[in-house]
């Protein structure tokens, strides 16, 4: 019988993203069964895969672990008791397997002896039976040596220790639970919209059903379940991690409308230049009251009685406790002035929302085009790093484009990424300060810098297209987007005052 894996788990086997093993098959490369591929199939398409070496995943890994702004150790290791419930139930698998091949080789032994026996037997029979126990020999000398398929078991093991898959039900989404994470900690990280209110086991809201496989909880809760919903299977997923691979049915945001609108008090944690016009303002919630939002949506930030203003979050939804926002330090802005010079590590702002709608298709898996216009890179930046942790989308490019070089604030963020992956694109356009006027601007992009985007990809209406910025820019850049042929439904625009 073969041996089945799971395309996540075959994706991370063989140090590749799930959409480049979805493309094998959808190209018929790699034959699959109800999301299973074979061993076999897979070193056969992978045939150099170095099992000692998963660099490309460990990239990937790596970008994510600085996106989310968790050190790697916490991620590594899982609880101590759930690595000894997995430890236990590989151990047991282990000897199962281990007196199933006891049995197997007495009875092939016992085979033997009986064709052995008709050794003197004479005619067709003698050897019919000598054929059959030299071919018997032949297979059990070959084993599995060389095949490859042994290091992939090893290894496939190994990833089962580390981490535990998870599949959602209605969705058919998937995520793996790594380290000390509960179920909804890693689908967060995963980039997926559970239903869920206090994170802190006291609301209830994250409530969902275990159709198959083994949880345990891991964190303290104060919301009680009922007899019955514990008889049915019922858990909180905040307080809960995967010891073996899981099925669950639980809820799932699908539209932005679905996410209720919250006020949060938050405190400052940092705020740093981001260059000579911008302020990367970093704020954090309680862990009790964090902001559940989807990538590219904005929120209002209130400092003290009288500041307000509305900002995309620059971060991603996947660490909800941790919110940045990028303020534009231009004279005359009152808030960033605020920031700037009164606003203090520690002190608390009230975060209301969120709004908007700027949000990524899920369900598409075309290939991803984003396009920022200065500080239109905030929620762009979200929606990547969302992208990212999906693993959903077969590539990803960045055109940013600004006035000057300066106001591409974050590229070394963005060439960092595109050195280590191999799906990404970053393409720094600046335009000069045409861009600025109504006429300069018709001229830079229409004849200009958009035409490269085209250039690049003379088949837009293959890819979604996510382009933000000022509400001129986007005019004009929708308006081209469009006569080219990129149909409207695969175009995705949020302004940015
Ligand atoms: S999110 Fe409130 S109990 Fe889990």
């Amino acid at each position: 019988m073969p041996q089945l894996l799971n395309l996540s788990r075959a994706a991370r086997l063989v140090g590749v993203t799930r959409v480049a093993l979805q493309k094998k098959i959808k190209e018929g490369l790699l034959p699959s069964f109800d999301g299973m591929v074979a061993a076999e199939d897979l070193l056969r398409v992978y045939p150099d895969v170095q099992f000692e070496d998963n660099t490309a995943y460990e990239r990937v890994a790596q970008i994510k672990d600085r996106a989310f702004g968790k050190r790697v150790f916490e991620r590594a290791l899982p609880d101590k008791e759930v690595l000894a419930a997995r430890l236990t139930g590989l151990a047991r698998e282990l000897s199962l397997a281990q007196s199933s091949l006891k049995r197997y080789r007495a009875a092939v032994d016992g085979v033997e002896a009986r064709l052995k026996s008709w050794d003197r037997a004479g005619g067709e029979l003698q050897a019919a039976a000598s054929s059959l126990r030299m071919w018997m020999q032949r297979e059990l000398a070959a084993g599995d040596s060389g095949s490859g398929i042994p290091y992939l078991t090893m290894q496939d093991n190994f990833l089962r220790i580390m981490a535990a898959h998870v599949k959602l039900q209605p969705s058919g989404h998937e995520f793996f639970v790594e380290g000390a994470d509960t179920l909804l900690e890693a689908a967060l990280r995963a980039g997926l919209a559970l239903n869920y209110g206090c994170s802190n086991g006291n609301c209830g809201q994250c409530k969902a059903k275990v159709v198959s496989g083994e949880v345990l909880k891991v964190r303290p809760h104060d919301y009680v379940l009922s007899e019955s919903e514990k008889a049915a299977g019922q858990v909180l997923m905040c307080s809960n991690t995967a010891v073996t691979d899981v099925v669950i049915e639980a809820g799932e945001a699908e539209t932005a409308a679905e996410i209720p609108f919250q006020h949060v008090t938050a405190h400052v944690k940092s705020i740093d230049p981001l260059g000579d016009a911008m302020l990367l303002l970093h704020l954090q919630t309680p862990r009790n009251n964090r902001l559940r939002f989807l990538a590219g949506q904005n929120v209002v930030l209130q400092l003290g009685h009288s500041i307000s203003a509305e900002f995309p979050v620059a971060s991603c939804p996947c660490d909800d406790r941790n919110l940045q926002f990028h303020i534009h330090n231009t004279p005359g802005n009152h808030f960033a002035d605020y920031v700037a010079t009164r606003l203090k590590k520690g002190e608390a702002v009230t975060v209301e929302g969120p709004t908007g709608g700027f949000v990524l298709r899920e369900d598409s898996t075309r290939p991803l085009i984003f396009i920022a216009f200065g500080a239109g890179f905030a929620p762009v930046k979200s929606l990547m790093e969302h992208a990212m942790a999906l693993d959903s989308a077969e590539s990803v490019q960045l055109y940013w484009i600004a006035s000057h070089e300066d106001d591409l604030y974050f590229s070394n963020w963005t060439r960092a990424w595109a050195d280590a992956l191999d799906n990404f694109v970053f393409t720094p356009l600046v335009a000069g300060s045409d861009l600025e006027t109504a006429a300069g601007r018709q001229k830079v992009l229409i004849d200009g810098l958009l035409q490269r985007i085209v250039e690049d990809h003379p088949r837009l209406s293959d890819f979604e297209v996510y382009v933000a910025g000022s509400e001129p820019l986007l005019n004009v850049a929708k308006k081209w987007l469009l006569a080219q042929g990129l149909p409207d439904a695969q175009l995705v625009a949020g302004m940015v005052r």
